[in-house]
């Protein structure tokens, strides 16, 4: 009922408006076609057996269709609720499929008894509906939901014998064990489906239901032998140990999928989270999303109408396009009368995964302009020869040494083999001619040792300019200029791990450079809030599956704690460099030892799983819980400079990173971007005036795309009022305005006040508005 009471709720707010503007005739017109649509509304139950589902719908329809056609008496309009014979909400607008001759002809009944019952309440036990009154309409079909066939013919062996196979079902005494065993003499005909294809489903606007429950052995059993191999060669999309069911969910998916249905609701056994049920959803959801689950209780009790037991079930509710939605988890259960039970429920909301489990959906978050042009992936050499040996350092000046030799820093370096590579630098020269003068002995190595590989590179800037690496960075090598040091973090690695080094220091593409030389910083990126972000928006690669730390992903869009005091600031600071200095220390002394093989032990404590002999030795000599509590400080501060609690879960942090990055882009749109290093990112940057008038208000979160401002006033009602309610603080007609593509305060106001009008929206004291 949601899409049809949000679409209900959008046009009250929009007659409201009208009215209020005295245009009483506009306000009905609007109702009535609401009213129009409402009894055109066609709801399927596929599997509908004596057709509760669609009673149930009936009902709820009719209710709204009441409330409508109230609205309607108020606003006068006599007329069009008394010749409303013939277009209103009937057993018409109900369809069923259902196998068993018997379910689908009480099924049809049902829905004209509670036609009835629901007439002669409504306007009396005297007032009867319209002749005939029992019409003979057939909206419920008898027939397979799934598959349509030529002809059924029985399998023949060679001799010409029909091929039997055991019921599925008789069982007989064993005469040793005395243990029940299958009858072997209690046997059907096997079938052959002539010509099986897919059965077609009459079109609705809301497909629901609770199709057979069965797993794959059952089907057999409680089908014809050869109907299940018919079923899978039309729809071989469905993997083979996939619940029953699931061809329905895949059929209602596809009508969904297509928006010719506005939304599925089937209620399966909770088994549809387990793999080969949620390979069909995630099929459906892959990608592009052609569908998205928006509802969704995984785990639900259930009594079984076949035998009475007790059953555990899923609902599932899906919509067509990417969208979030709201997941009920059974918090407690208490069994009352009749079998049925009281639920409570914890409720989420966010992007539902096959698993039905709620994710962020880390894509909403926009790279932000604070952290823009201090970070970049380090320097593709594109030639061996760059990296040198000491014979040939010993033949230069210490002038060229120092201008040209640096130490070279790979992924490898940071956290295995700690070789000591150094690199000739030499992008910033800017001709050969000039190389040739400011240093012979780098120029004649790397014409003999790079220049040979580079004139036959298929780029021509790589092949002219052959003395500079591939990739130079020249955009962000001015971050690095006047900074002792940078923070460095591998590309690609197990353990995520930022260390600090020397500005001049080379770090190759294998790692990610960060142009701040502020242990505060090192602080911030190595904390678990930070890591649970990196990792969760870097992805893994490669054949060990290892994190990686992609800089448009993990960087650019991270939202570093905002406002944070200075002394809050010093003792992160504090923390991170004796981190830091802790393990240059410990690697010093110890050859052996690497930040891999500290990062495991300390893995292994945090998981409290009991240490090998050598996990041990590494532990005393690599002074782990030393390292275990620095991290641990880090932590704790560091959730304390966001004003978190410590211990949130992955999924909350994940969550709040992502929403105070929509107030970090908000407010960067309004034009007040907190820089990381203001006076090399934007050192003529004047902070907006309302930064010094923000009260501590958080800033109000839009929607990320401004969208084009709806055609009809009812969906202009119902577009402002799910702003409204998605934003985390109430809104001025100006910021609501912001989410329309070139709309003004003006036009949204009288909205704004038509939905504060019938009580959809709070209008506050200071002229915002709030859900
Ligand atoms: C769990 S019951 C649904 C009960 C239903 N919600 C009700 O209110 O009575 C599943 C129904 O699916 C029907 N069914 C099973 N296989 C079917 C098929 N291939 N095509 C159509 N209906 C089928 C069964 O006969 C049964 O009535």
């Amino acid at each position: 009922m949601e899409p049809l009471r949000a679409d209900w709720d959008g046009v009250r707010g929009a007659a409201a408006t009208l009215i209020e503007e005295g245009k009483a005739d506009e306000a009905k017109a609007f109702v009535e076609a609401f009213h129009s649509r409402l009894a055109q509304t066609r709801v399927l139950d596929p599997a509908c057996g004596t057709g509760n589902f669609l009673y149930v719908a009936m009902a709820r329809m009719k209710e709204l269709e009441g409330e409508v056609l109230d609205l309607l008496v108020e606003l006068g309009d006599d007329q069009y609720v008394a010749e409303l014979t013939g277009h209103t909400i009937t057993p018409e607008n109900f369809l069923g499929i259902e196998i068993n001759p018997r379910a689908a002809a009480i099924a049809q009944l049902v829905l004209w008894i509670g036609y009835l019952q629901w007439h002669f309440r409504v306007n009396g036990a005297d007032r009867t509906p319209p002749e005939p009154i029992l019409r003979d309409v057939k909206t419920i079909e008898n027939r397979d939901a799934l598959i349509e066939w030529d002809d059924k013919v029985a399998e023949l062996d060679d001799a010409g014998e029909p091929v039997t196979w055991w019921d599925g079902e008789t069982m007989k005494e064993h005469p040793v064990t005395g243990k029940k065993v299958p009858d072997e003499t209690a046997r059907v005909e096997v079938y052959r489906y002539v010509k099986p294809r897919a059965a077609k489903w009459p079109k609705a606007d809301f497909i629901v239901g609770n199709p057979p429950f069965h797993g794959a052995r059952t089907v057999r059993a409680t089908n014809p032998v050869g109907y299940i191999e018919a079923v899978r060669q039309v729809y071989d999309i469905v993997p083979e140990n996939a619940d029953f069911v699931m061809f329905w969910w895949h059929k209602a998916a596809i009508a969904t999928a297509n928006a010719s249905t506005v939304r599925l609701g089937f209620i399966t056994t909770k088994s549809i989270t387990q793999s080969f049920s949620r390979a069909v959803m995630a099929s459906h959801m892959a990608d592009k999303r052609r569908v998205s689950i928006v509802f969704a209780i995984p785990n639900h009790p259930w009594i079984d109408e076949a035998d009475g037991a007790d059953v555990r079930v899923a609902f599932t509710v899906a919509a067509s396009g990417k969208q979030t939605g709201r997941k009920l988890e059974v918090l407690i259960e208490r069994p009352i009368a009749d079998g049925a039970f009281e639920v409570e429920f914890a409720e989420t909301h966010g992007l539902i995964n096959p698993s039905l489990r709620t994710e962020v959906d880390l894509q909403e978050a926009k790279t932000l302009r604070a952290n823009s042009d201090v970070s970049s992936v380090g320097f593709q050499l594109t030639g061996k020869g760059f990296v040198v040996g000491e014979e040939l350092i010993s033949e230069l000046s210490d002038a060229e040494r120092q201008s040209f030799v640096f130490s070279l820093l790979g992924a490898r370096e940071i956290v295995q083999t700690r070789l000591q590579r150094r690199v000739i630098d030499v992008c910033e020269v800017v001709s050969e001619a000039d190389l040739r003068r400011a240093s012979p002995t780098i120029y004649q190595h790397l014409v003999n040792s790079v220049k040979p590989e580079r004139d036959v590179n298929a780029r021509k800037s790589v092949r002219e300019k052959w003395w500079v690496y591939g990739e130079a960075r020249n955009t962000f090598r001015p971050a690095l200029k006047g900074l002792a040091s940078q923070i460095v973090t591998p590309l690609t690695a197990k353990h995520r791990v930022f260390v600090v080094e020397p500005v001049s220091t080379r770090a190759d593409s294998t790692c990610v450079c960060i142009a701040l030389d502020d242990h505060y910083f090192l602080g911030i990126l190595s904390s678990r809030i930070h890591l649970v972000w990196a990792l969760a928006n870097g992805g893994r690669l490669g054949v060990g599956d290892d994190p990686r730390y992609l800089k448009g992903e993990c960087f650019d869009p991270f939202p570093f704690p905002g406002d944070v005091p200075e002394p809050l600031k010093d003792k992160i600071r504090a923390e991170a460099e004796a981190l830091d200095a802790l393990r240059k220390r410990v690697l010093e002394s110890h050859e052996d030892l690497t930040l891999t093989k500290l990062y495991n032990v300390l893995e292994a404590l945090r998981e409290g799983r009991p240490l090998t002999d050598a996990e041990r030795d590494m532990h005393d000599r690599g002074l782990v819980t030393l390292i275990r509590q620095h991290h641990d400080a880090i932590d704790a501060l560091v959730a304390e400079a966001y004003g978190w609690p410590a211990d949130l879960s992955d999924e909350e942090i994940l969550t709040r990173l992502v929403a105070l990055n929509k107030e970090r882009a908000a407010e960067e749109a309004r034009g007040l971007i907190r820089w990381l290093r203001p006076e090399y990112q934007a050192p003529d940057y004047k902070a907006p005036v309302t930064q010094t008038l923000d009260l501590g208000e958080t800033a109000a979160a839009l929607p990320d795309n401004v969208i084009p401002w709806p055609g009809s006033l009812p969906e202009q009602v119902s577009a402002v009022q799910s702003i409204l309610t998605a934003a985390a603080t109430p809104l001025a007609p100006q910021d609501v305005a912001r989410a329309f593509k070139g709309k003004r305060a003006a036009t949204v106001r009288p909205v704004l006040d038509a939905l504060a009008g019938i009580g959809m929206a709070r209008r506050l004291k200071d002229g915002r508005y709030a859900a």
